[in-house]
């Protein structure tokens, strides 16, 4: 029979993540694809490691960029992860192939999304990057296809669950900073390396994908403000509380007549609003368009499950042959929009 042959770089949390879901859930997958999805060939750094899945069914590669150019795959899953080296190979090795990418990757998206999505349409082929963003809640798919009959206002939201989970668990039980990060690394929801969440990097990279999607323009991560949370004291939560706000660190986008703002840094926010509300890994996105109103999404933000979620349902869109513009409008057509100062009206 007819089966999707995928490839998929990187067995870490999310990739483990992906193999257990297709294992858990593949008939009724199949089922909806009208197809099976097969793990066709894996390849990670350390073939002896155990990481609790099965995957002696699949080819296994050394070399993640010599699977992403077999041509007996016909779909590449990159889980590696930052934004250059391997993945990033790996990456541009199927798109110039044709064959479809899914990723979770965030970092090569802010920092390379217009280039791939230019190389993955003029080749045919999909870049496909649910997993990036909110981890388990599908907010691509809502700008891209639920919101696109609108002009879109203002993005913003909690798009980083280590520092929520950070946050709202300091304030909670009023312990340490370093002792609760440890934790949300154990349940692997922190980056490799932890200073991207805390320093606010990876809700900037999060929020460039979100703003280009937003508003039909270049990624631009370069210009986006971003500060993070390492400064935020138990002390500042308490008088927080007192006067009725929560801390929340968010990622807000707004277009103004002459480009964009972007930017990411701690806010106090009114006790009684949604976003107060979210705690935990939770993320939440809040999207203003001309005809919708208002719209928020929330769910959890980070770890295997529902970071797989996404990843897998990108993988089926693929398999029903969806091949969307990688930005919502082809890539050829993204605006470079200024992005003006935080203080612009
Ligand atoms: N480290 C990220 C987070 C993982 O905590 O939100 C999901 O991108």
């Amino acid at each position: 029979t007819n089966a999707l042959k995928i490839g998929v770089a990187g067995l870490g949390t999310v990739g483990s993540g992906v193999v257990q879901v297709l294992a858990a859930n593949g008939d009724a997958i199949a089922e909806r694809c009208g197809l099976p999805i097969h793990l066709s060939a894996v390849s990670a750094r350390d073939r002896g490691k155990d990481r609790g899945i099965d995957v002696s069914g699949a080819r296994w590669f050394d070399d993640a960029v010599a699977m992403a150019a077999d041509p007996e795959v016909d779909l590449v899953v990159e889980l590696i992860g930052g934004a250059e080296g391997v993945a990033r190979s790996v990456v541009e090795t199927a798109l110039s192939r044709g064959a479809s990418v899914v990723t979770a990757n965030k970092a090569l998206v802010a920092h390379h999304g217009t280039a791939l999505a230019r190389r993955a349409e003029a080749e045919g082929a999909a870049l496909a990057y649910e997993a990036a963003v909110a981890g388990g809640i599908p907010v691509i798919k809502v700008l891209r296809e639920g919101l696109s009959a609108n002009r879109i206002e203002r993005v913003h939201g909690i798009l980083n669950g280590t520092c929520n989970y950070i946050l709202s668990t300091m304030r909670e039980s009023g312990r340490e900073f370093g002792d609760v990060l440890a934790e949300a690394q154990e349940l692997g929801y922190a980056e490799a390396d932890p200073a991207f969440d805390i320093d606010g990097v990876d809700a900037a990279h999060k929020l460039a994908i979100l703003t280009a999607l937003a508003f039909g323009c270049e990624v631009d991560f370069e210009a986006l403000h971003v500060e993070g949370i390492r400064g935020i004291s138990a002390l500042d939560m308490e008088y927080a509380e007192e006067l009725g706000y929560r801390i929340k660190l968010l990622g807000i986008a707004e277009r103004r007549d002459s480009g964009v703002v972007q930017r990411v840094h701690p806010c106090m926010i009114e006790t009684t609003t949604p976003l107060a509300q979210v705690d935990g890994v939770f993320n939440a996105v809040a999207t203003v368009g001309d005809f919708v109103d208002r719209i928020v999404a929330e769910g959890r933000g980070a770890g295997a499950g529902p970071t797989a979620s996404s990843v897998v349902a990108d993988i089926m869109d693929l398999a029903r042959g969806a091949r969307l513009p990688v930005f919502g409008v082809p890539a050829e057509r993204l605006k470079r929009l200024p992005t003006l100062p935080m203080t612009a009206h």
